[in-house]
């Protein structure tokens, strides 16, 4: 302790004895002027973001609580001159040597959230919840590429529940089940036996998000999905069910009968609340519109229905 550091040197470490002997032989301002641990901290900050972008995964943001974000907090002390009066303090530790190496952190462990399968969610959902879940609904693969999910939309208490396999391209867009050209046909069958989508009929899915180009749901899709409707035709407790398509009717019914099988005649739903409900199969809107002739029989199909009471 010889001589005045050099500006830009970092003054060696002095205790409160060494320090009211400096300022005793009038050296302490002169001595700790240049306040090095400042200049020494702006460096070991530039070496960590150094490090940090070097090494990122393994690097966290300096804990203001470490010794090497310390002299940061510590600069405006290490600044100010003491006065005459101020008690002797000690100075902020000056590291000397290569800064530290950062210290890579271990993540607190996050519990993940058990996930709980559909079937069991949905078992006491009341519809609004239903919805809910099935718009945030990451169950299957099918919601990576939904624009919306699909619920499903009509009156309630809905006489009729009408169920058609997946949404398409609009539906996938509007968040609406058949508002597409397939919708509009369905609107014409309906009010040709006076129903209507908006006060007599509830109007869903077998499956809820749309398959990439409108592909054949997946048996694991199927299972994913299905609890949904089945939680809807529990609450919504329909006076009957008119099913869409093979895909739809096969998936209700539990069967892997053709459509010309199931059509034409009344099945019976056994549900876990309530009464058994009557299905009637019919074809979907979509092949109808590919085989207008099939049409004379969807009449068929929703004459039985309305004819039921
Ligand atoms: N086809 C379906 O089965 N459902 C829709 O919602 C639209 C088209």
């Amino acid at each position: 302790m010889s001589a005045i550091p050099p500006a830009g040197v970092a003054a060696p470490r002095v205790n409160p004895l060494q320090r009211i002997w400096l300022r005793e032989i009038g050296m302490e301002k002169l001595w700790l002027k240049p306040a090095p641990a400042v200049r020494q901290a702006d460096a070991q900050v530039i070496d960590l973001k150094k490090e940090a972008s070097v090494r990122p995964a393994q690097v966290e943001r300096p804990d203001p609580a470490s010794p090497v974000a310390l002299p940061v907090a510590a600069a405006p002390q290490a600044q100010a001159a003491p006065g005459p009066d101020a008690p002797a303090r000690v100075a902020p530790a000056v590291r000397s040597g290569p800064p530290p190496r950062p210290v890579a952190k271990q993540e607190p462990e996050v519990a993940e959230a058990p996930v709980i399968p559909v079937a069991e969610r949905v078992r006491n959902a009341t519809l609004d919840e239903l919805r809910e879940q099935v718009v945030s609904c990451t169950a299957c693969g099918l919601c990576q590429g939904r624009r919306h999910a699909v619920f499903g939309h009509g009156g309630q208490p809905a006489c009729w529940l009408v169920v058609g396999e997946a949404p398409g391209e609009q539906e996938d867009r509007q968040g609406q089940p058949f508002v597409g050209r397939s919708g509009q046909l369905l609107d014409a069958m309906l009010s040709a036996v006076g129903m209507s989508r908006e006060r007599d009929v509830f109007i869903a899915n077998v499956i809820k998000c749309r398959p990439p180009g409108n592909r054949n749901p997946k048996p694991e899709e199927i299972a994913a999905c299905s609890p949904y409707l089945m939680r809807q035709i529990e609450l919504l407790k329909p006076e009957r069910i008119l099913v869409l398509g093979r895909f739809a009717a096969q998936t209700l019914l539990g069967t892997e009968a053709t459509i010309g099988s199931l059509r034409g005649r009344v099945h019976q739903l056994k549900t876990d609340a309530g009464p058994q409900i009557p299905v009637i199969v019919s074809y979907h809107p979509a092949y109808l519109l590919r085989s207008p002739v099939e049409k004379s029989r969807a009449w068929q199909d929703l004459k039985l229905a309305a004819s039921l009471n």
